[in-house]
């Protein structure tokens, strides 16, 4: 089986779902903010504050370089990696592409009472959701699979993937 790799926006419930995935197929969960988060010894918010978002991109790309080579794994990605194409390209060669998808205020309920979104810390995160999500719909709407998670569980979803994957 090819790796399921999961994009969209914060608070797709991305995580959450690639746990329920990676139980049920028996396959290794890759938490790419996670993965860097140990490797740089630094949360992701602090690497924004410190480093800004350009280089938090770099690292970004770096920790996708490293691990989309792997097989038989599910890579849960962080919001932003479809913008670069290069990302994209290395987790494709092995995986086939999910795109989790939410309405704005929906995102906002999920993201809501975390501190960890650095993009979100602004006077109306709304109309942030808003507008990042129109920037990057171009860029999300390229994966292979969409799967809307309105109102459902992530086992759920899980399980509507894994039916999808199977058909691709
Ligand atoms: C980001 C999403 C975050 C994290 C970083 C940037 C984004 O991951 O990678 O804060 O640009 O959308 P989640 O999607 O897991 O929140």
């Amino acid at each position: 089986m090819k790796n399921i790799i999961l994009t969209g926006f914060m608070g797709t419930g991305k995580t959450a779902v690639g746990r329920e995935i990676a139980r049920i197929l028996q396959m290794n969960l890759i938490d790419i903010d996670a993965e860097i988060e140990k490797s740089e010894k630094m949360t992701i918010n602090s690497i924004f504050e410190q480093f800004g978002e350009t280089r938090f991109r770099e690292i970004e790309t770096e920790m996708i370089k490293k691990k989309s080579g792997m097989k038989n794994v599910v890579i849960s990605t962080g919001g932003g990696a479809v913008l670069k194409q290069e990302n994209m390209k290395m987790l494709r060669e092995n995986g086939v592409i999910v795109c989790l998808r939410a309405a704005p205020e929906t995102i906002l309920r999920r993201t809501g009472s975390s501190e960890d979104r650095p993009l979100l810390k602004v006077d109306d995160p709304l109309q942030k959701i808003h507008d990042l999500m129109n920037a990057r719909e171009p860029f999300y709407e390229k994966a292979d699979i969409m799967i809307d998670t309105e109102d459902k569980t992530p086992l759920q979803i899980a399980e509507e993937i894994i039916d999808r994957v199977r058909m691709v």
